[in-house]
């Protein structure tokens, strides 16, 4: 084969791999939350989030952290109503996805269904990481 070949083959099979991506785009992700690192304390997750933006409708987050036990800081997952709560860590109002004893093994999922910001934020130690701007995030699905 010379090399003109060579390389006409190389870049449709370049423009093949890009359409696969693409196309492999628009299908709904599964998103391990703060990658091999799980959801923690004392993280800044909005780097996360922007990193791994856009989030699509339909995409799936899981979360994942230890049980509680000696070693670990106990840890769990809220979702909070609007933005001025999930600011002030108001978490009167919000919803439990997961408690203390549910982010061990495989952690839980949370589907991105609906066209909305949701608000997830830790509630462990008085809100203290919540206040910190820390172990919390925003995700704004958009549609593919
Ligand atoms: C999201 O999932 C729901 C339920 O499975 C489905 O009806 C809907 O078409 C999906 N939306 C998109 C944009 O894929
Ligand atoms: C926690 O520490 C106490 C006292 O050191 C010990 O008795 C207990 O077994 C430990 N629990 C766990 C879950 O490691
Ligand atoms: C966490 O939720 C599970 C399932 O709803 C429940 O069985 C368990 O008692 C809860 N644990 C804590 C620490 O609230
Ligand atoms: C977290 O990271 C974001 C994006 O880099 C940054 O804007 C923000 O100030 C950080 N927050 C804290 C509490 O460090």
């Amino acid at each position: 084969m010379d090399s003109s070949r060579t390389r006409m083959l190389a870049q449709a099979v370049y423009v093949l791999l890009v359409i696969t991506c693409v196309a492999e785009g628009t299908e709904p992700r599964t998103i391990l939350v703060g990658d091999s690192q799980g959801w923690r304390a004392g993280t800044n997750y909005t780097q996360w989030a922007i990193q791994n933006s856009p989030f699509h409708i339909n995409d799936t987050l899981v979360f994942k952290y230890p049980p509680p036990g000696n070693s670990t800081v106990t840890q769990s997952v809220y979702l909070l109503p609007n933005l001025w709560s999930y600011i002030t860590c108001e978490f009167r109002g919000a919803k439990v996805l997961g408690n203390a004893s549910e982010g061990h093994d495989e952690g839980f999922k949370v589907e991105l269904n609906e066209l909305k910001s949701y608000y997830f934020a830790s509630a462990e130690g008085n809100s203290y990481d919540c206040l910190a701007g820390l172990t919390k995030f925003v995700a704004h699905p958009s549609t593919p």
